[in-house]
């Protein structure tokens, strides 16, 4: 079990930067009250499960208030619970059980944009164009013939145009879903409430913030075509000065936000969502700005040998210009489960849309879910899990259709599925949905879940141990107990083609082998933990990650 010691110490007070945070998407982690949805109260019941994995935090999916029209990335109160969940006074008391357990907790914050639901946005359409009201988001008059063409050829992320037009004639913008209005962060008043919901959540408690869509907010204010085709923009690559996309004007923003989290005795902490190009990530966490980001080059990297050991070089080579702490992850809500992608013929993300429905051997995959896990929890830095990895669980590709909630789905016209696949409530116990999701009376969970899943529990986990939970529970002990997974040092060793080696301190050594033959192991290193069975002569198979220690040494 953890040690619970989150006292105030300078040693403490650098905890993220080596962190594994475990990400709870709330709504599929586990339904306290039976209705087919997670909430507060089942979250609380597993932190026990949670503190035994070894994992260092939490950080839950947005929990506040929304109709749900983008799995609650549409808030309508930046302040409340969505009563499905529970309610602030759960919250309080999950911040302190979870305390209690050494867990730290972090949560989501949404500041591009509100639901169309929120008090700001409905008195924004009640107010006439030109009003304080409008101010605080992006309203434009149309081009073309009574300005009924949207102001410019912008694309939202779920397809679409990025703007939709009120009764009075005005268009709004909204990179995401029409029930997301982007906000106005030009204006002092959205600025200002934004630093008072931060305070709001650290004054209970919460111990920092995951921050959505980091590298939005601002906007050119001329708001400039961009001739992009549909389903191009998430990415954020493109061209220099991208008129909504990492513009230097967020990190103003961001050094607000700093001061605000320094201003507590002890540390909150920031990471950022940012999907930005290659050499603009070390801006964001320069001293005075957030502490960590999503390593998403990592998580879209094909699991092949050069390109791992490109993107692992090039990440820990940019942050260290800023001190900044490298961060590995393998999934999330919002991509397909990396078990499903390894077992494909390409294991590469080149387009979160359309990355779906290709055919995976799910032996292989998870075979090379389990090296990579382990090859991500030996890097130097800090580690994402997305709840559900840790059981081995791969994408459902299969929901029915009149499952789906995505609205990639409807605003794709029923051609891209979107993200669900991905966020099917976990399984814990028993033979038969609902798999223990619900823990007193069972209603369907909010998405089916696979029937096959009863070999994928938490229980069906824990009773074999070779399962995945119990390597994702040795690693994450190992981190915690080992001097070289402790250290900040990292340096690769010479290996055969198809391979990455490396050394974390004299004493600890990873390898892992990429290729489709067994590699030999460096001679007088004892295997300490693979990812899967070593050959009997002592060489690594083909998918297996291995950390090996010095035959002396004890730790
Ligand atoms: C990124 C989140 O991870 C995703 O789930 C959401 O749809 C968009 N931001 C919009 O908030």
């Amino acid at each position: 079990m953890h040690n619970p010691t989150l006292t105030h110490d300078a040693a403490n007070d650098l905890w993220w930067r080596s962190a594994v945070i475990y990400q709870v998407y709330i709504r599929s982690f586990a339904d306290g009250d039976g209705d087919g949805t997670g909430d507060i109260a089942g979250l609380r019941s597993r932190l026990p499960y949670l503190a035994d994995l070894g994992v260092d935090a939490i950080w839950i999916n947005p929990w506040y208030p929304s109709p749900l029209a983008d799995g609650g990335y549409d808030v309508s109160d930046f302040r409340g619970i969505h009563p499905t969940y529970g309610t602030l006074d759960e919250a309080r008391k999950l911040i302190t059980e979870a305390h209690e357990l050494g867990l730290r907790v972090i949560l989501d914050i949404v500041p591009n944009h509100t639901s169309d639901q929120h008090a700001w946005f409905q008195e924004a359409l009640a107010a006439p164009p030109g009003s304080p009201e409008r101010d605080r988001f992006i309203f434009r008059e149309g081009r073309g013939e009574n300005g009924g063409e949207p102001p410019n050829d912008w694309y939202a992320a779920f397809g679409g145009p990025t703007w939709t037009r009120t009764p009075d004639g005005q268009w709004y913008l909204h990179l995401f879903a029409p029930e997301q209005p982007d906000l106005n962060w030009d204006n002092d008043e959205v600025r200002a409430e934004f630093e008072s919901i931060l305070r709001f959540w650290f004054d209970l408690g919460v111990d920092g913030f995951r921050i959505d869509v980091a590298h939005g907010m601002v906007k050119d204010p001329a708001l400039p075509d961009l001739g992009l085709t549909e389903f191009s923009v998430i990415a954020g690559e493109g061209q220099d000065n991208h008129p909504h996309w990492d513009r230097d004007g967020v990190h103003d923003i961001y050094r607000s936000w700093r001061a605000i989290a320094d201003s507590y005795p002890d540390p909150r902490v920031f990471v950022a969502e940012a999907h930005v190009r290659p050499g603009r990530m070390p801006d964001y966490l320069r001293a005075d700005e957030l502490h960590t980001a999503f390593n998403f080059d990592f998580l879209k990297c094909a699991l092949e040998a050069d390109r791992l050991r490109e993107v692992i070089d090039r990440t820990i080579t940019d942050l260290a210009t800023v001190g900044a702490p490298a961060t590995w992850v393998l999934s999330n809500h919002d991509e397909t489960r990396h078990v499903t992608r390894y077992g494909r013929a390409h294991t590469g993300v080149t387009n979160p849309a359309r990355d779906q429905g290709h055919p995976t051997d799910l032996a292989l995959g998870t075979r090379r879910a389990r090296a990579a896990a382990l090859l991500m929890l030996a890097l130097p830095g800090g580690a994402y899990v997305y709840q559900g990895e840790e059981l081995g669980l791969y994408e459902v590709e299969d929901l029915p259709e009149s499952a789906l909630q995505d609205p990639t789905w409807e605003r794709s016209g029923h051609t891209v599925r979107g993200r669900d696949g991905c966020r099917v409530p976990l399984p814990w116990t028993g033979d038969t949905p609902p798999f223990g999701f619900g823990t007193f009376v069972s209603a369907t969970p909010w998405l089916p879940q696979p029937d096959d899943w009863k070999s994928y529990t938490a229980e069906a986990n824990r009773a074999d141990p070779t399962s995945m939970l119990h390597l994702y529970r040795s690693a994450l002990r190992l981190r915690r107990t080992n001097s070289g997974l402790r250290s900040e040092e990292f340096r690769w060793l010479a290996g055969p083609p198809g391979t990455l080696l490396f050394e974390r301190d004299n004493a600890l050594r990873c390898a892992v082998n990429l290729t489709d033959r067994p590699i030999p192991l460096p001679d007088t290193w004892v295997p300490l933990l693979a990812s899967g069975p070593l050959n009997k002569d002592g060489t690594l198979p083909p998918d297996t990650t291995v950390l090996l220690h010095l035959d002396r040494l004890t730790d």
